[in-house]
């Protein structure tokens, strides 16, 4: 009851917005509702039946009063009927007043009418005509009246005052009852809810550990369950925000220090500042360059915010394109860089820029990761789906089946004693990875250490 809430004026109020207190309030009108019309029912069946009852009974006993009141006529010619009346009275619960058949009193249990009168006795009496047996002749006629006796007391009202009370005690009793089951089923209604609460509180103030035990079964399960899949997810996006504020600390970490030991160098005079001095300055902010320009090409196609220049786009030039435009390095490095279209190609509507920079980034792995002598062939053709596939296979190094799922990871590297110093930072892939998927395109990877890698992606036909 502390969730009873203080008005102004200190006397609590009801927060009709819990659900224990609307549950409670539904259960006592539905409970009302139940119970009225069978109290009203009952009460008036029973009243119904305790009258005919008394009726029944009145009559049997009126009709025995008259009987042995014809039988003391015969008998002792009513002797002492003055004694017998005040006792059928007492029987049948009512006044008799007995006359002859000339219609002067012979006897009144009240003693009120004095025997020989002949008073008027009213109308709405009821009237027991005393016939001989033998001779089926009038020998009087009894008069009878209800009187406050002790068998009066006995009316239909009081008994169904009885009934009432009865029922009213029952109802009321179930009523509790019933308010009490239904309390506690609110409670365990709420008792897993508030559980949530206080371990969305517990979320909000930071704490990503809170979790909600999951004691409750059907939908408040299923509630608590989401709740904690809800945390599973903010603590493992915390986790990878740390992780990749560290992992990009240590990147920038390695060329920075470079950096600084050459202008150390160079500031004390240890080194001069010759043309290759300055190169390995330059190379170092050069590659500083580029990493910081990854990340935030990474951090805005993660936060889907990437800015798309849709128009169409023909592969196989695009392709062509790039495949030119690293032939001189391929020629430097020794190997064979070719490109093919195989048959038909439909155009594709995407962001040619964004298109060839996945492409630079596989030719560009491809070169870095297959010895001189070696091979790189670009391909492109209809996918299966109608829209477009191209595939960048070489005949280098490979990577082993473990590091396969993980190439796509950022920061992955599978060599990893190489910093940025003697390879990339692991960016790459990541960053086409979500470039094909921003374009609703797949990326893939087939492999055999030693036997080279194929990579592939395919993008949608325009819808
Ligand atoms: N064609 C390939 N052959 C063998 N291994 C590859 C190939 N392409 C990628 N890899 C492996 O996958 C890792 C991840 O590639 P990714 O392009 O993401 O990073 P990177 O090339 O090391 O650095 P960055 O591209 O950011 O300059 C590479 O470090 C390499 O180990
Ligand atoms: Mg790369």
């Amino acid at each position: 009851m502390n969730r009873l809430l203080r008005s102004r004026r200190g006397l609590p109020r009801m927060d009709f917005g819990r659900i224990w207190i609307r549950q409670l309030l539904f259960a006592a009108a539905a409970i009302a509702v139940a119970i009225g019309p069978v109290v009203i029912l009952a009460h008036s069946v029973a009243t119904a039946q305790i009258q005919d009852y008394l009726s029944r009974r009145r009559q049997a006993t009126e009709v025995e009063a008259a009987q042995a009141i014809a039988a003391d006529a015969q008998i002792n010619d009513w002797a002492d009927i003055g004694d017998l009346l005040p006792r059928l009275a007492q029987i049948t619960g009512e006044r008799i007043v007995l006359t002859n058949a000339a219609g002067q009193v012979v006897a009144d249990s009240a003693r009120t009418y004095t025997p020989g009168s002949q008073p008027k006795i009213p109308t709405s009496w009821h009237q027991m005509h005393i016939v001989d047996s033998a001779n089926g002749s009038l020998l009087g006629t009894a008069h009878l009246t209800p009187s406050s006796g002790a068998v009066a007391a006995a009316t239909p009202q009081t008994f169904a005052g009885v009934v009432a009370d009865a029922l009213l005690v029952a109802a009321g009793a179930s009523f509790i009852v019933a308010l009490l089951l239904s309390l506690v089923l609110s409670r365990t209604i709420t008792r897993p809810i508030t559980a949530v609460i206080g371990a969305a509180r517990q979320l909000q103030r930071g704490d990503l550990e809170a979790r909600v035990k999951i004691e409750a079964s059907g939908e408040l399960a299923e509630l608590a369950r989401s709740f904690n899949a809800m945390a599973d997810g903010l603590d493992e996006a915390n986790q990878q925000r740390q992780q990749m504020v560290a992992d990009v600390a240590h990147e920038l970490r390695t060329p920075l220090t470079i950096l600084r030991g050459y202008l150390e160098a160079l500031a004390d005079g240890v080194i001069a500042p010759t043309q290759d001095a300055l190169r390995g300055v330059h190379d170092e902010a050069v590659h500083l360059q580029h990493l910081v320009e990854d990340l935030q090409d990474l951090a805005l196609a993660e936060s889907k915010q990437l800015v798309m220049d849709r128009a169409p786009v023909d592969m196989p030039s695009l392709v062509r394109g790039v495949v030119d435009g690293f032939s001189i390095q391929a020629r430097e490095k020794d190997i064979e860089l070719t490109a093919a279209t195989l048959g038909e190609v439909p155009p594709i509507t995407g962001d040619s820029r964004r298109i060839g920079e996945v492409l630079r980034n596989l030719v560009a792995n491809a070169l870095a990761y297959t010895p001189a002598g070696g091979r790189v062939h670009v391909d492109v053709k209809r996918s299966a789906d109608g829209g477009v596939e191209v595939a960048v296979a070489d005949n280098g190094i490979g990577i082993a089946p473990a590091d396969l799922p993980n190439v796509f990871d950022r920061f992955y590297r599978t060599d990893k004693s190489r910093t940025r110093a003697t390879g990339g930072a692991g960016l790459g892939l990541t960053i086409a990875k979500r470039l094909v998927e921003a374009h609703g395109g797949r990326i893939g990877v087939q492999s055999e250490p030693g036997a080279g890698a194929r990579f592939w992606f395919t993008l949608p036909a325009p819808s």
